[in-house]
């Protein structure tokens, strides 16, 4: 599927999403993708075989236009092509993709395709929970040291890319969930590239709140721009899922390698139903940040928040600085931190109606949480407080409802705060 890529090359990426990598002859002409559920594939013949697994682990080249035969779908099979195929165009600067069954399985894979122990890892904090957990819980007692670096401070990115030891991988959560603290993409790879130790460090962004729609980090110089699918790509919370772009087709055909052997391939049905949201992803994604933008902006008055955390309300000259150079647009999620503290956000959200209380973001429907309970609980105080996540945070995902409706929402919780867990902590000056 994947050999007919280039019929129409100089297409647009919303045409090309619905006409590159899908061959509809190869599936009883149906119009759009059908599901194949196979587990095995018959070979054409003996010696198909063999090249088909040359091929797969890499011990020979695919010849421009050959078709290879499938395998086995622990390490290929047509729904994940079809995917792999029309997912490239959404991200600007791509070659090649990988899918995976969710964005954790898409971090880890990476890392470890890249990574061995007496490696080292810079990142950013903060990082989304998961990955800050599979740095000191897994990565480190496997040998490959993690360095933490505050998201948005450049200068000290950039000591920490030069000065670390065996650099084998810059991880990079921008905009930083769930303040929207900025890191400068295109410095860090400049700072990469500039090691002059022979062995490149590969900078890998986590660009799930704003990719690929309003941010391009391959585009900007990163290696690899990494996805939980579970958020705007697939975009109603009802599955999850992962995905790796690179503008280096070897790079993927190297996680590929190790996703065959960890097994977290995406299955076959998940992928089609992915594939079926990317026509859709941008008109999501257009119609949720106007809504987030229309909703934060007028919430930054109210005199129950001490801060809304949004790209277009940032006073800090260098975060407007890296927001202008590299976001097409501020995207649909951001937080407030409350004066009440956890009080009173556990009173804003008990008393939404059209928002629900859950994590997760990046689907059609609004979400609210509270990062210190829930997505950030196993993160140490320490790097809390160097991230900004207070007790008052609670993050919101804006979906794709009526603004004015959410907005009513929102304004009628605040307003529901006891004063003695809210404003009148303000007050009295705390
Ligand atoms: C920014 C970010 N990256 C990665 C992940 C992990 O993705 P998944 O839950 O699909 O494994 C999440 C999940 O919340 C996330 O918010």
């Amino acid at each position: 599927m994947s050999d007919r890529k280039d019929k129409h090359p100089a297409l647009r990426p919303p045409t090309a999403v619905l006409t590159r990598g899908f061959d509809p002859s190869l599936s009883v002409g149906s119009a759009r993708p059908a599901v194949f559920r196979s587990s095995t594939y018959v070979f054409s013949s003996p010696e198909a075989a063999e090249r088909a697994f040359a091929v797969m682990s890499g011990r020979e080249q695919r010849a421009e236009n050959e078709t290879v035969d499938l395998i086995y779908s622990r390490f290929n099979h047509p729904n994940a092509e079809i995917l792999e195929d029309q997912i490239v165009p959404l991200e600007k600067g791509a070659q090649a993709a990988a899918v995976f069954n969710s964005g954790m399985a898409a971090i880890m894979t990476s890392i470890l395709t890249v990574a061995q122990p007496g490696q080292q890892i810079v990142y950013t904090v903060p990082l989304y929970g998961g990955t800050q957990h599979f740095i000191h819980e897994f990565l480190e007692p496997f040998g490959i040291r993690g360095t933490p670096v505050p998201a948005g401070d450049g200068d000290a990115l950039d000591e920490a890319i030069r000065s670390t030891g065996n650099l084998a991988v810059v991880f990079i959560e921008t905009p930083a969930n769930p303040t929207m603290t900025m890191t400068d993409i295109r410095r860090a790879a400049v700072a990469a590239a500039g090691r002059g130790d022979g062995n490149r460090a590969l900078v890998m962004v986590d660009n799930t709140i704003l990719g690929p729609t309003f941010q391009h980090p391959l585009d900007l110089g990163a290696d690899l721009s990494l996805y939980s699918a579970t958020k705007y790509l697939s975009g109603f919370s009802d599955m999850i899922g992962g995905v790796a772009i690179a503008a280096d087709g070897e790079l993927i055909r190297r996680i590929r390698g190790r996703r065959g052997l960890f097994g977290n391939i995406l299955q076959p049905d998940e992928c089609w139903m992915l594939d079926g949201r990317l026509p859709t992803v941008a008109l999501r994604m257009n119609r949720a940040s106007k809504n987030a933008q229309r909703i934060a902006e007028q919430l930054a008055g109210r005199k129950e928040i001490r801060k809304v955390y949004y790209p277009t309300l940032f006073d800090d000259a260098e975060q407007i600085r890296i927001r202008t150079a590299q976001c097409d647009f501020p995207g649909a999620l951001f937080s407030v931190d409350l004066y009440g503290g956890k009080p009173a956000a556990f009173d804003f959200l008990r008393h939404l109606k059209i928002a629900r209380n859950a994590v997760s973001l990046g689907g059609v429907e609004t979400l609210a949480c509270h990062p210190k309970t829930t997505t950030h609980s196993s993160v140490s105080q320490q790097e809390l407080e160097l991230a900004g996540v207070t007790d008052g945070l609670v993050r919101i995902s804006v979906g794709i409802e009526d603004w004015r409706d959410l907005l009513a929402d929102f304004e009628q919780a605040l307003a529901a705060i006891p004063a003695e867990a809210g404003v009148g902590q303000l007050r009295s000056g705390s």
